[in-house]
């Protein structure tokens, strides 16, 4: 069963081949951030048209990557949403078009379930149970996975995402976009001068919430030189609040529910500093902790080759609908 999985829902056209037992074929990526990066951010309308150009090349490049013609395709997995309208729809009606004339079922994929399972591309997938910390530049999602599509809301950010405050403090310090990376590398050179809050560590529950931080970061800036060294002890005190913060969460979150296995996805999961955090809790409370390598914990296309080779393997059928949904909750998800 070979599935071809397709995202573009944001600023990265993804494409993946993936079979069950024969694993990931290839997986293609091209990525618009040179062109986004002179706006200082995602401008939808150029992502669209630009997913226009790259898309259907690169599904021409990943098949024959893997040796393979179309008409060996078995079903094709699109993002669906959340994301961008234009984004979404460009790839939704490819997939689905081509799915249609090649007379193969197409499937509408969750995206962050799509980041969800990235971890189990992996060679030692984490078993069900487990927390899943979701956190990308539009969620930071805290959930229990029972199974797929089998997800228990636990806590969320009630305002920024954790990639969204990773973004505008790149923006304060004037790195540029995508702020995560740039944020993360200054603050190899910064020190320990300033020491940011934990925001909402200190009464109960599992909710997030970053505008404080962005705020903070703002007011700190402006009482120091602007040096390149302020800048950079800036960037090391919001990566560790980040960091610690979420950390914080995970443990409360492993905690609450008692189990053992704890999974970071999503583009801020390729964080160093908090992948480092969350391996010394884990070990001390006796877990487990899982994430995808570097190069699937931001947007990708083998995770949605992924995700839905396994809906449409446990029988999901959906009608010739294009699905496209900027917004689309988690936990409303069929489960399998
Ligand atoms: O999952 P993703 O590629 O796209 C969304 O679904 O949003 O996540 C992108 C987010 C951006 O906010 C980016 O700044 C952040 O992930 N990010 C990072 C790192 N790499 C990407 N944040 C912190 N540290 C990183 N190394
Ligand atoms: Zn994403």
């Amino acid at each position: 069963m070979y599935i071809l999985g397709i995202e573009t829902s944001c600023d990265e056209t993804g494409v993946a081949i993936y079979h069950p037992q024969k694993g990931l074929l290839s997986h293609d990526l091209y990525s618009q951030v040179s062109m986004h990066s002179d706006y200082g951010g995602v401008v939808p309308e150029l992502a669209s048209r630009d997913h226009i150009r790259k898309l259907i090349p690169l599904v021409k490049r990943t098949l024959s990557e893997s040796q393979l013609d179309k008409s060996e395709l078995d079903g094709i997995a699109y993002t669906a949403g959340p994301g961008l309208m234009g984004a979404l729809l460009v790839g939704a009606t490819t997939a689905r078009s081509l799915a249609w004339s090649l007379q193969i079922p197409a499937i509408a994929v969750h995206h962050m379930e799509g980041h969800l399972l990235a971890p189990m591309l992996e060679e030692n997938p984490p078993p069900f149970p487990f927390v899943a910390l979701l956190v990308s530049g539009g969620h930071t999602l805290l959930i229990r996975v029972d199974g797929i599509g089998q997800y228990t809301h636990l806590g969320e950010s009630l305002d920024d995402a954790a990639g969204e405050a990773f973004d505008k403090t790149a923006k304060m310090l004037d790195l540029g976009y995508p702020g995560g990376p740039k944020v993360s590398k200054l603050a190899e050179k910064g020190t320990s001068r300033f020491k940011f809050p934990r925001p909402m560590t200190d009464r109960p529950g599992l909710d997030f919430s970053f505008s404080g931080l962005k705020t903070f970061t703002m007011n700190t800036l402006n009482s120091t030189d602007k040096s390149e060294q302020s800048k950079a002890d800036i960037a090391y005190a919001f990566q560790k609040a980040t960091a610690e913060t979420l950390t914080i969460k995970c443990k409360r979150a492993l905690q609450q529910t008692g189990l053992k296995t704890l999974v970071i996805a999503g583009g801020v999961s390729a964080n160093k500093q908090i992948r480092a955090e969350l391996n010394e809790m884990t070990h001390k409370e006796g877990a487990k902790l899982y994430f995808p390598r570097l190069e699937f914990c931001t947007d990708n296309g083998a995770m949605i080759a992924y995700a839905g080779c396994q809906r449409l393997l446990a029988g999901q059928q959906e009608n010739l609908e294009i699905y496209a949904k900027p917004r689309w909750p988690i936990d409303s998800l069929i489960t399998l």
